[in-house]
């Protein structure tokens, strides 16, 4: 029998992204049956009326076909608990029901197992309270047949020091093989695809060097703006929400050494080693290797300060200090309010060292496009004759695009890891030493940005490409963005 607890039941993430997973998994039959899906929230509910709840947002969210006979299917599984995360009543109640729900739903299946998914969906303050109280209602022990695994969503900490406090408070209940925690870029197709391209393929790796790499830029922008956000925003900013996790995941897939298997272990060993080569920097190094920007009506939106210097936007250029990688930039850029939403992978490759066509080549460079969102494909750019002139050269591309190629929707990313929590593989999750390696990058950068020695944020309109200086930035160092609106 197997049981996912969702703390965190009344918020969004539940509605809009946990219970379409689940109803999609449900009918592609890849979930663990029997199955429970337990709610658990302060408010006071009958467990009729929070399925009535969620058949309105998984009506609405969920890309799988949508039926009143699919939901009546499904909707069994689903059970509410009310209860409060600071009471440690709540949990024992929460446990004899759990054990309720396990003896009803096992009628003799599969006895005695029981395996139970944590999922701790509410807001970040309440983490470290609710694995102790889990661990102190004796929910939290494993034995053969009974697994307890603990799903934590992002924010983890808000820097290096509070993540690892965090990762104390948690580890004194949970091991570290027993926690999740999510980033839901990992468990995006794209991004798993970055480990196909380079390493099930024998033509890109002997490339994938400094030898051969002049630079690599890495962008997520999103044209939505932060709305009603603004009130958790404020307090974070562009990288913390952006840069500490998916940028930098991002990253350790593109730059890691290929891992011996491909294991839990192995995958997350080689993207520490990645995050570890990241070249230190110091705080007035800081200032000189970013840029930040705000849109400009951000800050009328409700819960922001009216002189807010919190970022919407930021580039940051990094070197990974080893063999590989030794002096290529890398540039990571984010926005919110921005001319379109991308996630995109730009390789540079050098200039061939010698042009024999004069001045229709000069300048050009090859280019890899890896496009993770929305239009899902890659694209090779290489110098073409133009036909029907006197050696006059121009850009062409190969292109790949997964609509063209596979049938069917990408599937959600929280689909995919919810699965691969079920079934305790944690390579898509983060490790705590990634974690606390990825808040040591962000760190002074953010102390840079914080410290009033910096000038102040610039405004961009929204619907631009970010802020003025972000262009004069990096064309300082001789490069130039990628600026592609991709058409979906
Ligand atoms: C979240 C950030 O982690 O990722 C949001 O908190 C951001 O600010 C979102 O909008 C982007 O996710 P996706 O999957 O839409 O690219």
């Amino acid at each position: 029998m197997h049981t996912i607890v969702i703390f965190g039941a009344s918020g969004d993430l539940t509605g809009r992204k946990l219970i379409p997973a689940l109803y999609n998994l449900f009918l592609k039959k890849r979930l663990p049956l029997p199955l429970n899906i337990v709610g658990f929230a302060r408010t006071a509910m009958e467990s009729g009326a929070w399925r009535d709840k969620l058949r309105e947002s998984a009506g609405k969210f969920a890309s799988g076909v949508f039926t009143e006979e699919n939901w009546k299917a499904f909707a069994p599984m689903i059970h509410y608990h009310s209860g409060d995360i600071n009471d440690a009543g709540s949990f024992k109640a929460l446990g004899q029901n759990l054990d309720r729900l396990e003896a009803a739903g096992s009628e003799g299946k599969s006895a005695g197992e029981s395996h139970r998914l944590y999922y701790l969906a509410t807001a970040p303050e309440f983490y470290a309270k609710a694995a102790a109280q889990l661990g102190a209602a004796g929910l939290a022990e494993e034995q053969a047949d009974r697994t307890r695994r603990i799903v934590i969503e992002k924010p983890f900490g808000r820097d290096s020091d509070s993540a690892a406090a965090l990762n104390d408070a948690i580890h004194s209940v949970f091991n570290e093989s027993q926690m999740y925690r999510i980033d839901h870029y990992l468990g995006k197709e794209t991004v798993n695809n970055i480990l196909v391209l380079r390493f099930a393929n024998a033509i890109f790796e002997p490339v994938w060097n400094r030898n051969y790499i002049d630079g690599i830029q890495i962008t997520a922008n999103e044209d939505i703006l932060v709305g009603r956000r603004a009130p958790y925003y404020e307090n974070a900013g562009v990288l913390r929400d952006m840069f500490q996790n998916h940028l930098l995941q991002i990253l350790t897939f593109v730059a890691m050494e290929p891992p011996a298997r491909f294991r839990a272990k192995e995958i997350r060993d080689e993207k520490v080693k990645i995050l570890q080569s990241i070249r230190a920097m110091p705080s007035e190094e800081a200032a000189v290797n970013s840029v930040r920007g705000q849109y400009r009506s951000y800050r009328d939106e409700e819960g922001a300060a009216k002189d807010s210097q919190t970022a919407t936007y930021g580039a940051v250029r990094l070197f990974i200090d080893n063999w590989r990688w030794k002096d290529v930039p890398v540039y990571l850029r984010s926005g919110k309010g921005m001319s379109c939403r991308t996630t995109q992978i730009v390789i540079n490759f050098r200039q061939p060292p010698h042009s024999m066509f004069g001045g229709s080549a000069g300048g050009a460079v090859n280019r890899l496009l890896l496009q993770l969102q929305p239009a899902e494909g890659i694209q090779l750019h290489f110098m073409t004759k133009i036909p029907d002139s006197d050696m006059m050269l121009r850009m062409s591309e190969l292109n790949f695009n997964f609509k063209n190629s596979f049938r069917g929707e990408m599937p959600d990313s929280y689909e995919r890891l919810l699965l691969d929590a079920l079934n305790g593989d944690a390579s898509l999750f983060a490790r705590n030493d990634e974690v606390e390696a990825a808040w040591r990058i962000i760190d002074p950068i953010q102390k840079a940005w914080d410290s009033g020695n910096v000038q102040p944020v610039e405004f961009y309109e929204t619907g631009s490409t970010g802020p003025a200086q972000a262009a004069r930035w990096i064309e300082s160092f001789g490069q130039s963005w990628f600026d592609l609106c991709p058409s979906v």
